[in-house]
């Protein structure tokens, strides 16, 4: 079972090694783990933010376990240059078409959430953001208009195929769980939209069981803070999931608790590859300190463990433990709290 890590910049380091040491804890057998550069600090080292032998050893893994990437240092290089190009990368050379972020308000912790405790309780969704399409991957630039103004452009598309998959991904997740599923767009603008409607309720057609709505996306961002429960799984395009999913974890007291699994269709022999990252950034501004809390990124590891390694137990343990340390008052500075990167990561392992 083999595992890339990919620490990145900023706190990266910091959380993938508390995650790291949470995996090793459980000590599973066949478990084999590699270290790559990327982002901002490949780009220092290697003159890229994705270098070749990154990008192979990730192809090379059963799964990629991966930190956070973003260096201010960095903001002034060509766009190509620049460290979030490595997750994008990553994200489109690794085919990995399908973002899974849970969001949920962990039972007895709705205190943590910025919502009322009655609205917060509610909070138990999964947004299936698609990851390799949309505005982020289309044509884009900046050009002199006839008038001499300066002007920025990016080109938004979704091609049938690309909302057909991402579609099925969802419906799949809802008919498992048994949850309804939103499909959000802003069709009522957006012809890109439209589109991404009309292919959601043709897959519908196969999904019988699964209740079915539509809403557009800034409605969505006002129910998500008014009324989470009445979402279960929610389908959206790259943009829209972005944002959503901030929104999500901001709701739920903090972005430092939210996992992400990136799939694609690739099947290993132990399950589906996959790249799993905390939804946070590499947080410049405290990194090195010790201070970032590492839960979201031991989260990560839960998910790869069981979307990869079909180690559904194991999974389940880790986020129990998770689960136990902030009911026990574990709580990192992004929660109120006053315990550090390490504190946190070895009240997860004792309570393992
Ligand atoms: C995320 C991040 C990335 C994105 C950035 C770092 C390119 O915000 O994973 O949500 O926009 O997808
Ligand atoms: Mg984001």
């Amino acid at each position: 079972m083999k595992i890339a890590v990919l620490p990145g910049d900023g706190i990266g380091p910091e959380v993938t090694g508390e995650a790291i040491a949470v995996l090793e804890s459980l000590a599973l057998p066949g478990l084999t783990l590699f270290q790559g550069d990327v982002g901002g600090v490949a780009y220092k080292r290697h003159g890229h933010p994705l270098p070749e032998e990154t990008l192979a050893m990730a192809r090379a893994a059963d799964a990629v376990l991966f930190g956070a990437v973003g260096d201010p240092s960095c903001d002034a290089l060509e766009r190509h240059l620049r460290p979030e190009q490595a997750i994008l990368g990553l994200r489109k050379h690794l085919g990995l078409f399908a973002n899974l972020r849970p969001a949920r308000v962990f039972a007895g912790l709705e205190h943590l959430s910025p919502l009322r405790a009655d609205i917060a309780t509610g909070l138990d969704l999964l947004i299936v953001r698609e990851l390799t399409g949309d505005v982020y991957f289309g044509a884009k630039g900046q050009r002199v208009t006839d008038t001499g103004e300066r002007e920025g452009w990016d080109a938004m598309s979704y091609a049938e195929g690309e909302v057909r998959r991402i579609a099925h991904v969802a419906f799949r997740a809802a008919a498992a769980a048994g949850l309804p599923l939103t499909s959000v767009d802003k069709a009522n603008v957006l012809e890109t939209s439209q589109l991404w409607r009309d292919v959601v309720v043709e897959v519908a057609a196969e999904y019988p069981g699964v209740a079915l709505d539509h809403m557009y996306v800034d409605n969505a961002a006002m129910q998500v803070v008014s009324h989470p429960d009445r979402f279960g799984v929610v389908l959206t395009g790259n943009l829209f999931g972005d944002i959503l999913s901030d929104l999500a974890s901001a709701a739920v007291g903090s972005i430092g608790l939210l996992p992400s699994a990136s799939l694609g269709e690739r099947q290993t022999a132990y399950g589906t590859f996959g790249l799993f990252e905390p939804i946070h950034g590499s947080a410049p501004d405290i990194a090195g300190q010790g201070k970032a809390n590492p839960m979201a990124t031991i989260l990560s590891a839960a998910m790869m463990l069981r979307h990869s390694f079909g180690l559904e137990a194991e999974a389940a343990r880790i986020e129990n433990a998770v689960a136990l340390a902030l009911g026990d008052g574990v709580l990192g500075g992004d929660l109120g709290g006053s315990h550090g990167t390490a504190a946190i990561g070895e009240a997860v392992r004792e309570r393992l």
